[in-house]
């Protein structure tokens, strides 16, 4: 809604590499609650937008701020105690643990007054079943839900989710489609970087999209597509 306060707002975010822009600008607002998806070519700073909001990375200039407070200096696991988590495009789970492990290890770096509850989140990503396993024996979609499931364990406020449908068939993007949705239901804002745009049109209707580390488009996914800038920026990437 846009009578809320936003979640989180990003004002002018510019990051470096050496001579590399790589996010040029970038501005934009999450609400409590929201699903954003975050598109763009290969290289365009998706995943730099991520780092940067999570704290793997410090924007150059700009400003980040979180349920109201600066955010933009603070190291990423007082980012993770204020309530912001990430997935990674490769799934970083510890393969000789127990499932289990992985989750009960995550909630201990999460927001302190969140009382995670871990046979929930082992239920909310399906492998209850699975506790006792390795993560290392899972299949490459467990992976990618384990690796939500240990941001999950943190009680985010905000998740940020790293093209987590690559590689996955059609039950079972439906099954974390639908998961992603009950977590918004329940107020998770969500920034969804996606490459799969069916799966991501049936989480939102609201997207932005970077090119070479510009925003190039803030709206609806199908006025995304008829856009020529956007139009161009994939036909060139
Ligand atoms: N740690 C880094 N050091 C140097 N260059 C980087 C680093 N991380 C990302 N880049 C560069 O920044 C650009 C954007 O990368 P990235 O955000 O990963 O793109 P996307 O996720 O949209 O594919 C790319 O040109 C990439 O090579
Ligand atoms: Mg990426």
């Amino acid at each position: 809604m846009s009578t809320d306060a936003p979640l989180l707002r990003l004002e002018g975010v510019n990051k470096r590499f050496g001579g590399l822009v790589v996010l040029n600008d970038v501005s934009f607002a999450v609400a409590p609650g929201e699903i954003v998806g975050l598109v763009g070519p290969n290289g365009s700073g998706k995943t730099t937008t991520i780092n940067v909001i999570s704290g793997v990375y410090r924007a150059d200039s700009g400003r980040i701020t979180f349920d109201g407070q600066p955010v933009h200096h603070v190291p990423m696991h007082r980012l993770a105690h204020l309530g912001i988590n990430r997935t990674f495009q490769v799934p970083r789970t510890f393969r000789d643990m127990t499932v289990r492990e992985n989750v009960e290890v995550a909630a201990h770096f999460g927001r302190p007054q969140a009382a995670v509850d871990i046979d929930a989140v082992l239920r909310d990503i399906d492998l209850h079943d699975q506790a006792g396993k390795l993560a290392g024996s899972l299949t490459v979609n467990q992976q990618k839900l384990l690796d939500l499931g240990r941001a999950l364990a943190t009680g985010p406020k905000l998740l940020l989710v790293d093209e987590i449908g690559a590689g996955l068939n059609p039950a079972e993007l439906g099954g974390i489609a639908d998961l992603l949705k009950r977590l918004a239901a329940r107020g998770i804002a969500l920034v969804v970087v996606e490459h799969l745009l069916d799966f991501l049109g049936r989480l939102t209707d609201r997207v932005i999209v970077l090119g070479a580390g510009r925003m190039l488009f803030q709206g609806s996914l199908a006025a995304a597509s008829r856009d020529p800038e956007v139009v161009a920026a994939f036909i060139g990437g």
